[in-house]
């Protein structure tokens, strides 16, 4: 008999691509999804991108028989159900914390009386703040965070003492820094996972995900990740709408990499434990993307760069992926450029709405954009 794999949020972006890893490796795989209206639409149909193979349990994470049920018979636990918009979660507080927080606790309680062998907990790169920099002699800088009053008067790159510095890699080890209520939240489910799991002896593996691209991303979600984003904007033939001057930087990882490192977590057990970045370690700027993403969509617009901050945003960030590297033995495999290229072959069939304009007013009435 094949194990048995719960995966919750499933139905979700990274979860149905882990799901046809899961299957295509020979496991079983049942998902529990609460199939949000945010992420699936007003219907909350089952996603037809979702494998048959995919036993789905339609039920909230923060349902404590709902989870009982959902664990009966399994082996092992990807926790991926939560809220996702760092911009939303400013305002929408109580649904974040709820979500992302209680649902978590709620798993965790119910581990305690259907242990398993292994839990990966999808955790993030916001958990970081601003990503690693170093400056001019070297020294590395761990805290650092930027002054509105800079912002305001679109500097927008890091400076201490006048100097501007440099980004580099950011290792795990790297000081926390939660500038958003997301970010808390996906600290606390990583660190809620791993106490409990090492005290129950669930071999537990957080897993901090950089900006993950691909098909099947909720197009019509103007929370969603700035690809996805981008892709509305420009399939509705209006132009993409950079924050500040377009020069910030991300590292953009696939989902199908995405997906066979969490395997890897969950099938290794040096894993059992310990915290890893899942990136590419390749950075670009969102000027760049837009761009790049205009041009495999065939699209002649150019974006438009808003010289606006979003409150909680980062400037650069990028990761570290040696010790994955060590630990995993995984390294991605996508090139950006061949990701892109799937994604705007996905994209010719998708019809999305264009719900950018309406978020933009939901932070701006709430000064969540300066
Ligand atoms: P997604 O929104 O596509 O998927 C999340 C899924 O969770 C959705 O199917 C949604 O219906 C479900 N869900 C939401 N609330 C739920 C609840 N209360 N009960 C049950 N299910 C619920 O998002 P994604 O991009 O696939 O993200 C998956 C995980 O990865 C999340 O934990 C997210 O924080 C994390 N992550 C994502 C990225 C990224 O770039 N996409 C980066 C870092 C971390
Ligand atoms: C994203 C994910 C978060 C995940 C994190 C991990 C979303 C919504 N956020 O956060 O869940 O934990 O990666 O890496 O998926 N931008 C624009 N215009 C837009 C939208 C965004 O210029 O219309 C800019 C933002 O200001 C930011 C950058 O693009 O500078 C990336 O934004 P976003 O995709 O929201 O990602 P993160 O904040 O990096």
């Amino acid at each position: 008999m094949n194990k048995r794999i719960l995966i919750t949020g499933g139905a979700g972006f990274i979860g149905s691509h882990l799901a046809d890893e899961l299957l295509n490796e020979g496991y079983q795989v049942r998902v529990l999804d609460n199939l949000s209206e945010q992420v699936h639409g007003k219907d909350r149909k089952k996603p037809s991108y979702l494998n048959p193979k995919v036993e789905l349990l339609v039920g909230d994470v923060r349902d404590k028989e709902a989870v009982e049920k959902a664990l009966d018979g399994v082996h092992a636990v990807f926790h991926l159900a939560a809220m996702v918009g760092v911009g939303q979660s400013m305002y929408q507080i109580r649904d974040y914390t709820a979500v992302n927080n209680l649902g978590t606790a709620t798993l965790l309680e119910a581990l305690i009386n259907h242990p398993v062998e292994k839990l990966v907990v999808a955790s993030s790169m916001s958990i970081y703040g601003e990503g690693l920099y170093k400056d001019s002699n070297g020294n590395l800088e761990m805290e650092c965070e930027r002054e509105l009053s800079d912002l305001k008067e679109d500097r927008w790159e890091m400076y201490k003492h006048g100097e501007e510095l440099t980004p580099i890699a950011t290792p795990e080890d790297k000081k926390p820094n939660l500038a958003s209520v997301y970010a808390l939240s996906k600290y606390d489910q990583e660190r809620l996972s791993l106490i409990t799991g090492k005290a129950y002896n669930i071999p537990t593996t957080a897993l901090r995900f950089f900006n993950v691209y691909g098909t099947r991303q909720a197009l019509s979600n103007p929370y969603t990740g700035v690809l996805a984003i981008f892709a509305s904007r420009l399939l509705n033939d209006n132009a993409p709408m950079i924050f500040e001057d377009g020069l910030q930087k991300r590292d953009f990882i696939h989902v199908k990499d995405v997906a066979r490192a969490c395997r890897l977590a969950m099938e290794k057990s040096e894993a059992n434990g310990e915290v890893l970045n899942i990136g590419s370690g390749n950075q670009y700027t969102i000027t760049h993307i837009a761009d790049k993403l205009a041009g495999v969509m065939g699209k002649d617009i150019s974006p438009e760069i808003t010289g606006k901050y979003r409150i909680g945003d980062i400037r650069h960030c990028f990761a570290n992926t040696d010790k994955t590297k060590k630990i995993l033995g995984f390294e991605p495999q996508m090139k950006f450029e061949d990701g892109l290229f799937e994604l705007a072959e996905w994209l010719k069939g998708q019809i999305a709405i264009d719900n950018v304009g309406k978020a933009s007013n939901e932070l701006s009435s709430r000064g969540l954009t300066v």
